[in-house]
């Protein structure tokens, strides 16, 4: 399917935007619930596709959920308890699903054969076969560590691991797979990233410690269900603070967003660079804070520049450097990103789509091998934006449209869906065109 989208300038974003639920947090909350004791309520669980892949697979391996409206119920089945699947599991275009599953696969005895889409099927896994192999599991892939990925599991073995990338996803697949281990498994995350997975680990009842930059959990203890509110999706709120912080007359109200220590740090990131926003409502369930955010244009934000994007805030950003780089373009002084070499192995070479999406609206933009640098004060040209199928390039170019001269029309547009279902018809309601 190529729906196309087409986006013009607008002079406005306001009003009120409601959030589907955060994509990590609800990946994480469907796998604990699925090896837990008894039954869970996850309500605002995420719309976005790459959650469905998630439940889809623990469909396969024997998990009784149901989904009515935003809330999904799930059957736990104890933490050994999925069964061996019929076929091939799907993770589609998922990076999520096929690392943090695999963890939790690699415990379970039996043999597991998970693929995902064209995407996926080209990203490495290198960096989770690698501890799963130490830990005792047995892992096929095709060459290159490239997916599919055949998973022998069994008992494990606790381990100690230096992660050798700076990956939530990594870290948790490692965690998981440490519940399952005859021994305590630690992992060292020297950087920092999102810690959703030690939040909901605790939550369900599993003993987590942490000793300067190691986490640890312990093997086994049975994981407890828990009824849980997903707060919204600070990722998909990004791109509205952009477009907000750009468009002179807005004034835009994002309700029950996510705020996450190391997520936030984006809203940090924003208010140094001048973005006028004001938090509210802040509470915290589950480990996971959130709040209102009001987001008004930015004049401070345009008139200066962003802040540089190097070392341990290209972690906590990696989801945002696609949008960051065209709001970066806006400003007077532009954007500067360095070691994100991460960026070309998501679900496009984000590098090069971001550089050649900008090239084509007009904008001059330097390609370096592990990020990008975006002089500002360009104005931008209407053009035909190719997303290479990747929900956050059609999002950020969305973004671009609004403040470009002309007409942006946004290839693929479907692909919001994997993160965003609803994207469009929430930003046409904001906009005035
Ligand atoms: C995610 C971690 C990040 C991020 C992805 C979601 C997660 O990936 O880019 O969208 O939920 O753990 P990496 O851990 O590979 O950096």
């Amino acid at each position: 399917m190529n729906m196309i989208e087409t986006v013009c300038y607008s002079d406005s974003v306001s009003g009120t935007v409601h959030l589907p639920g955060d994509k990590s947090i609800s990946h994480r909350y469907a796998m604990m619930a699925a090896i837990a004791e008894g039954t869970s309520v996850l309500k605002h669980f995420a719309s976005s596709r790459d959650c469905h892949s998630t439940l889809g697979c623990l469909r396969s391996l024997g998990v009784e959920l149901d989904e009515s409206g935003d809330t999904v119920t799930i059957l736990g089945r104890g933490l050994r308890g999925l069964k061996a699947p019929d076929g091939i599991l799907d993770a589609g275009n998922s990076g999520t699903t096929m690392r943090l599953l695999s963890g939790i696969l690699a415990g379970h005895p039996y043999t597991f054969s998970i693929s995902g889409d064209p995407s996926l099927s080209n990203r490495p896994m290198g960096r989770i076969i690698r501890p799963l192999m130490q830990m005792g599991a047995s892992i096929e892939s095709r060459e290159k560590d490239l997916p599919p990925l055949k998973i022998r599991g069994g008992s494990l073995k606790g381990i100690r691991y230096v992660l050798p990338v700076a990956s939530a996803q990594v870290k948790s697949c490692v965690l998981l797979a440490g519940l399952y281990g005859n021994d305590p498994t630690a992992v060292k995350a020297t950087v920092p990233t999102r810690d959703h997975t030690e939040l909901a680990l605790k939550e369900f009842g599993a003993v987590v410690r942490f000793d300067e930059d190691w986490i640890a959990v312990d093997p086994g203890p049975n994981l407890r269900a828990r009824n849980l509110s997903i707060p919204g999706d600070l990722s998909g709120a990004a791109f509205f603070l952009a477009a907000a912080a750009l468009a002179p007359n807005s004034d835009l109200y994002l309700p029950g967003v996510g705020l996450n220590g190391r997520r936030r740090e984006l809203l940090n990131y924003l208010m140094e660079a001048g973005l006028d926003l004001s938090i509210e409502n802040e509470t915290v369930e589950a480990g996971e804070p959130r709040g209102d955010l009001k987001v008004r244009c930015s004049p401070e934000l345009v008139e200066g520049r962003l802040p540089p994007i190097r070392r341990d805030r290209v972690a906590a950003l990696i989801d945002e450097i696609p949008v960051l780089s065209v709001l970066g373009s806006q400003t007077a002084g532009g954007v500067e990103i360095c070691d994100a070499g991460e960026l070309r192995i998501k679900e496009s070479d984000r590098i090069s789509a971001i550089a050649e999406n900008l090239r084509s609206m007009g904008v001059a933009v330097e390609e370096k091998k592990d990020g990008l640098n975006v002089p500002g004060g360009q104005r931008l040209r209407g053009a035909d934006i190719h997303t290479r199928g990747d929900h956050r390039i059609a999002m950020a170019f969305a973004v671009a449209g609004l403040s470009a001269e002309g007409e942006t029309r946004i290839h693929d547009a479907e692909c919001a869906d994997i993160s965003f279902p609803g994207f469009w018809a929430a930003l046409r309601a904001v906009i005035k065109e």
